[in-house]
Protein backbone atom coordinates (compact mmCIF):
# COMPACT_ATOMS: atom_id res chain seq x y z
CA UNK A 1 0.00 0.00 0.00
CA UNK A 2 1.25 3.46 -0.90
CA UNK A 3 2.44 6.13 1.45
CA UNK A 4 2.44 9.49 1.46
CA UNK A 5 4.62 11.90 3.64
CA UNK A 6 3.38 15.43 4.37
CA UNK A 7 5.89 17.83 5.70
CA UNK A 8 5.04 21.51 6.45
CA UNK A 9 7.21 24.10 7.23
CA UNK A 10 5.16 27.02 7.71
CA UNK A 11 5.41 29.31 11.26
CA UNK A 12 1.36 29.13 10.77
CA UNK A 13 1.18 25.29 10.72
CA UNK A 14 -1.70 24.05 8.66
CA UNK A 15 -2.76 27.80 7.62
CA UNK A 16 0.25 28.96 5.68
CA UNK A 17 0.04 29.06 1.88
CA UNK A 18 2.48 26.51 1.76
CA UNK A 19 0.23 24.41 3.62
CA UNK A 20 -2.76 25.18 1.78
CA UNK A 21 -1.52 24.39 -1.23
CA UNK A 22 0.21 20.93 -0.26
CA UNK A 23 -3.14 20.33 1.75
CA UNK A 24 -4.89 20.50 -1.85
CA UNK A 25 -2.74 17.81 -2.94
CA UNK A 26 -2.64 15.83 -0.87
CA UNK A 27 -6.83 15.59 -0.90
CA UNK A 28 -6.99 14.65 -4.75
CA UNK A 29 -3.93 12.08 -4.12
CA UNK A 30 -5.55 11.02 -1.16
CA UNK A 31 -9.03 11.14 -3.47
CA UNK A 32 -7.23 8.73 -6.23
CA UNK A 33 -5.72 6.08 -3.67
CA UNK A 34 -8.31 5.28 -1.42
CA UNK A 35 -7.27 2.97 1.02
CA UNK A 36 -3.13 4.47 0.78
CA UNK A 37 -1.48 5.94 3.94
CA UNK A 38 -1.29 9.63 4.74
CA UNK A 39 1.89 10.57 7.48
CA UNK A 40 2.09 14.09 8.48
CA UNK A 41 4.82 16.22 9.67
CA UNK A 42 3.68 19.63 11.14
CA UNK A 43 7.35 21.41 11.74
CA UNK A 44 5.55 24.22 14.05
CA UNK A 45 3.08 21.93 16.14
CA UNK A 46 6.36 19.77 16.77
CA UNK A 47 9.58 21.66 16.04
CA UNK A 48 12.68 20.06 15.78
CA UNK A 49 15.42 20.94 18.54
CA UNK A 50 18.37 22.56 15.80
CA UNK A 51 21.50 20.45 15.68
CA UNK A 52 24.19 21.31 17.98
CA UNK A 53 27.36 19.41 19.38
CA UNK A 54 25.12 17.14 21.49
CA UNK A 55 23.15 15.79 19.16
CA UNK A 56 25.50 15.41 16.64
CA UNK A 57 27.69 13.24 19.13
CA UNK A 58 24.52 11.41 19.27
CA UNK A 59 25.07 10.52 15.83
CA UNK A 60 28.33 9.93 15.73
CA UNK A 61 28.79 7.61 18.93
CA UNK A 62 28.89 4.28 17.97
CA UNK A 63 25.49 2.23 18.75
CA UNK A 64 27.12 0.19 21.62
CA UNK A 65 28.71 3.28 23.43
CA UNK A 66 25.91 5.23 23.38
CA UNK A 67 24.49 6.62 26.81
CA UNK A 68 20.65 7.24 27.38
CA UNK A 69 20.58 11.06 26.20
CA UNK A 70 22.46 9.81 23.39
CA UNK A 71 19.97 7.45 22.79
CA UNK A 72 16.54 8.78 23.14
CA UNK A 73 18.56 11.64 20.00
CA UNK A 74 19.40 9.00 17.99
CA UNK A 75 15.51 7.21 18.44
CA UNK A 76 13.64 10.66 17.28
CA UNK A 77 16.38 10.96 14.30
CA UNK A 78 15.28 7.49 13.20
CA UNK A 79 11.72 8.11 14.00
CA UNK A 80 11.81 11.09 11.33
CA UNK A 81 14.17 9.00 8.79
CA UNK A 82 11.46 6.14 9.44
CA UNK A 83 8.54 8.06 7.94
CA UNK A 84 11.23 9.34 5.01
CA UNK A 85 12.15 5.68 4.42
CA UNK A 86 7.73 4.64 4.44
CA UNK A 87 6.98 7.01 1.92
CA UNK A 88 6.43 6.76 -1.90
CA UNK A 89 5.70 10.63 -2.02
CA UNK A 90 7.08 13.45 -0.07
CA UNK A 91 4.72 16.48 -0.24
CA UNK A 92 6.57 19.61 0.94
CA UNK A 93 5.17 22.74 1.72
CA UNK A 94 8.13 25.30 1.26
CA UNK A 95 7.61 29.20 2.68
CA UNK A 96 10.07 31.55 1.79
CA UNK A 97 11.36 33.38 5.03
CA UNK A 98 14.16 35.85 5.14
CA UNK A 99 15.76 34.81 1.76
CA UNK A 100 15.89 31.37 2.86
CA UNK A 101 14.20 27.88 3.92
CA UNK A 102 12.52 28.52 7.16
CA UNK A 103 14.56 27.03 10.42
CA UNK A 104 12.30 24.54 11.28
CA UNK A 105 12.96 23.04 7.54
CA UNK A 106 16.79 23.60 8.35
CA UNK A 107 16.82 21.35 11.82
CA UNK A 108 14.50 18.70 10.32
CA UNK A 109 17.05 18.29 7.40
CA UNK A 110 19.69 18.22 9.87
CA UNK A 111 18.40 15.47 12.15
CA UNK A 112 17.38 13.24 8.67
CA UNK A 113 20.83 13.52 6.78
CA UNK A 114 22.67 10.50 8.88
CA UNK A 115 26.25 9.24 7.50
CA UNK A 116 25.34 5.40 7.09
CA UNK A 117 22.04 5.54 7.70
CA UNK A 118 20.42 7.81 4.77
CA UNK A 119 23.52 8.68 2.75
CA UNK A 120 27.14 7.06 2.61
CA UNK A 121 30.81 8.41 1.24
CA UNK A 122 32.21 6.32 -1.33
CA UNK A 123 35.32 6.52 -3.54
CA UNK A 124 33.06 8.77 -6.32
CA UNK A 125 31.13 11.00 -3.28
CA UNK A 126 28.45 10.78 -1.91
CA UNK A 127 25.87 8.50 -2.43
CA UNK A 128 21.88 8.71 -1.03
CA UNK A 129 20.23 5.65 0.41
CA UNK A 130 16.79 6.84 -0.01
CA UNK A 131 16.10 6.26 -3.76
CA UNK A 132 13.00 5.55 -5.57
CA UNK A 133 10.80 8.05 -4.44
CA UNK A 134 9.31 11.15 -5.55
CA UNK A 135 8.89 14.96 -4.27
CA UNK A 136 6.48 17.77 -4.92
CA UNK A 137 7.61 20.91 -3.08
CA UNK A 138 4.85 23.87 -2.47
CA UNK A 139 7.00 27.31 -2.65
CA UNK A 140 5.14 29.96 -1.10
CA UNK A 141 7.11 33.24 -1.31
CA UNK A 142 6.19 37.14 -0.57
CA UNK A 143 8.38 38.16 -3.71
CA UNK A 144 8.97 36.96 -7.10
CA UNK A 145 12.11 34.43 -7.22
CA UNK A 146 11.84 31.51 -10.08
CA UNK A 147 13.99 31.23 -12.28
CA UNK A 148 16.48 33.80 -11.08
CA UNK A 149 19.66 33.89 -9.21
CA UNK A 150 17.59 35.08 -6.19
CA UNK A 151 16.22 32.00 -5.41
CA UNK A 152 17.74 30.67 -2.92
CA UNK A 153 15.46 27.47 -2.32
CA UNK A 154 14.63 25.43 -5.46
CA UNK A 155 18.83 24.45 -5.73
CA UNK A 156 18.94 23.98 -1.93
CA UNK A 157 16.27 21.64 -1.72
CA UNK A 158 16.35 20.07 -4.72
CA UNK A 159 20.23 19.26 -3.79
CA UNK A 160 19.75 18.52 -0.17
CA UNK A 161 16.70 15.39 -1.52
CA UNK A 162 19.33 14.56 -4.17
CA UNK A 163 21.88 13.88 -1.85
CA UNK A 164 19.81 11.49 0.02
CA UNK A 165 19.28 9.91 -3.30
CA UNK A 166 15.71 11.74 -4.21
CA UNK A 167 15.89 12.49 -7.35
CA UNK A 168 12.06 12.78 -9.05
CA UNK A 169 11.72 16.62 -7.50
CA UNK A 170 8.52 18.95 -8.81
CA UNK A 171 8.47 22.35 -7.60
CA UNK A 172 4.85 24.06 -7.84
CA UNK A 173 5.37 27.81 -6.91
CA UNK A 174 2.47 30.50 -5.37
CA UNK A 175 4.67 33.60 -5.72
CA UNK A 176 4.33 37.40 -5.37
CA UNK A 177 1.51 36.64 -2.59
CA UNK A 178 3.00 39.92 -1.05
CA UNK A 179 2.26 42.50 -3.67
CA UNK A 180 -1.03 42.91 -3.56
CA UNK A 181 -4.35 41.56 -3.34
CA UNK A 182 -4.65 40.71 -7.32
CA UNK A 183 -1.07 39.39 -7.24
CA UNK A 184 -1.71 36.96 -4.60
CA UNK A 185 -5.36 35.24 -6.04
CA UNK A 186 -3.51 34.91 -9.35
CA UNK A 187 -0.66 33.29 -8.18
CA UNK A 188 -2.73 30.77 -5.63
CA UNK A 189 -4.81 30.76 -8.61
CA UNK A 190 -2.20 29.63 -11.18
CA UNK A 191 -0.44 26.70 -8.23
CA UNK A 192 -4.14 25.27 -8.31
CA UNK A 193 -3.97 25.03 -11.92
CA UNK A 194 -0.06 23.52 -11.53
CA UNK A 195 -1.60 21.07 -8.81
CA UNK A 196 -4.15 20.21 -11.30
CA UNK A 197 -2.09 19.57 -14.22
CA UNK A 198 -0.23 17.22 -11.91
CA UNK A 199 -3.16 14.82 -11.64
CA UNK A 200 -4.06 15.36 -15.30
CA UNK A 201 -1.00 14.09 -15.97
CA UNK A 202 -1.83 10.85 -13.95
CA UNK A 203 1.72 11.11 -13.06
CA UNK A 204 1.22 11.30 -9.61
CA UNK A 205 -2.43 9.81 -9.15
CA UNK A 206 -1.60 6.59 -10.12
C1 LIG B 1 9.20 35.98 8.92
C2 LIG B 1 8.87 36.12 7.46
C3 LIG B 1 9.89 36.36 6.56
C4 LIG B 1 9.60 36.47 5.20
N1 LIG B 1 10.62 36.65 4.32
C5 LIG B 1 10.34 36.68 2.99
C6 LIG B 1 11.40 36.79 2.03
O1 LIG B 1 12.57 36.86 2.35
N2 LIG B 1 11.06 36.81 0.72
C7 LIG B 1 9.76 36.71 0.30
O2 LIG B 1 9.51 36.71 -0.88
N3 LIG B 1 8.75 36.59 1.20
C8 LIG B 1 9.01 36.57 2.50
N4 LIG B 1 7.99 36.41 3.40
C9 LIG B 1 6.63 36.21 2.90
C10 LIG B 1 6.31 34.71 2.83
O3 LIG B 1 7.16 34.06 1.92
C11 LIG B 1 4.86 34.48 2.46
O4 LIG B 1 4.07 35.05 3.49
C12 LIG B 1 4.50 33.03 2.28
O5 LIG B 1 3.09 32.93 2.17
C13 LIG B 1 4.99 32.22 3.44
O6 LIG B 1 4.50 30.88 3.36
P1 LIG B 1 3.43 30.35 4.43
O7 LIG B 1 2.20 31.20 4.24
O8 LIG B 1 3.22 28.93 4.03
O9 LIG B 1 4.02 30.50 5.80
C14 LIG B 1 8.26 36.33 4.76
C15 LIG B 1 7.24 36.08 5.70
C16 LIG B 1 7.54 35.97 7.04
C17 LIG B 1 6.44 35.68 8.01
Amino acid sequence: MKTLLQINSSLYAGDGQSSGLANRFVDLWRAANPGATVLLRDLAREPVPHLDAQRFGAFLAKEDVRDAAQKEVVAYSDLLIGELRRADLIVLGLPMYNFGVPSMLKAYFDHVARAGVTFRYTENGPVGLLGGKRAVVFAARGGIYAGTPADSQTGYVRAFLRFLGIEDVEFVYAEGLAIGEPSKQAALAQAHSAIGRLFDAQRLAA
